[in-house]
């Protein structure tokens, strides 16, 4: 039988963010295609329950804050064959509201920390040649929305970012991929600051679908972006939509 090129057996990969919504669904699939995963978030009851979602094998919980000790948090991993970039929070303020707070908070957590991480992971040598690092990212980063400049300037930033990262990780054929989704269904936009009702009339209007993304959807392309199948794929921003209409 010809060998599958999606699978990721044999393969270690760090998941952040895996307490929750994208990231646990990616942990969660990645499990199913037979990686070992790292979970990281804060809380780790969450983290536990990722745990038992996942398929058999012997991951590892590497709870912590990513704005805090990330040495710490590194330290103790195995060596990686990739990485999902996944933690991250929301915002929304008009501009003219913003703090110098709001800043430190948003990039803090969608900029700053996953580019300390990954700083540090390559400091401490954890990623392996030919790993697969994914950064999540959002169509936000060039498609506008109200109230939300700094949380769309987090994630401009980051895809800035993932393609100069992808020039230095070249030699070592590691490849640097971003997805850039649009509306998923989970805490960060049912907590968001919109009734569930606007919401759903934005899903029923606006998405060729009618439907927003689900989490395990941005999951399936983060698997197919770790797997072998995109070992030459680096520089790459893909949006995921959901067929958002005015895109
Ligand atoms: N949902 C959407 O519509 C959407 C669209 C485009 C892009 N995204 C992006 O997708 C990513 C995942 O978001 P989601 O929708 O799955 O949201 P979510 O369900 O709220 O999950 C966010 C995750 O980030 C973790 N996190 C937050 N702050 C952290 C910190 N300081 N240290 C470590 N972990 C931290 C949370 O874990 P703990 O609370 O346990 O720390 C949680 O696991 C984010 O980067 C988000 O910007 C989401």
């Amino acid at each position: 039988m010809a060998p599958n090129p999606f699978t990721l057996e044999g393969k270690t990969i760090l998941v952040t963010g895996a307490s929750s919504g994208i990231g646990r669904s990616t942990a969660v699939a990645c499990s199913q295609m037979r990686a070992t995963v790292v979970v990281n978030g804060r809380n780790e009851a969450r983290l536990d329950a990722t745990l038992a979602l996942m398929a058999p094998g012997s991951h590892v919980k590497a709870a912590g804050d990513l704005t805090g000790d990330v040495a710490a948090i590194v330290a103790p991993l195995p060596k990686l064959d990739g990485v999902v970039h996944c933690a991250g929070i929301g915002h929304s303020k008009l501009c003219k509201q913003i703090e110098a707070e709001d800043i430190d908070l948003v990039m803090g957590v969608n900029f700053k920390a996953p580019v300390l991480l990954q700083a540090e992971l390559l400091k401490q040598r954890k990623v392996n040649k030919g790993a697969s690092i994914v950064f999540v990212a959002s169509i936000g980063y060039d498609y506008p929305n109200v109230a939300n400049g700094i949380y769309c300037a987090s994630k401009g930033a980051l895809v800035s970012y993932a393609n100069c990262l992808k020039l230095e990780l070249a030699p070592r054929l590691i490849r640097v991929n971003v997805i850039s989704p649009g509306m998923v269904w989970t805490d960060l936009i049912v907590h968001g600051g919109m009734t569930e009702e606007t919401l759903r009339e934005d899903e029923q209007n606006n998405y060729l679908f009618h439907q927003y993304n689900q989490p395990e959807d941005i999951a399936h392309l983060a698997v197919y972006l770790l797997s072998d199948a995109t070992r030459r794929m680096t520089g790459s921003n893909i949006l995921f939509s959901a067929g958002a209409k005015r895109l």
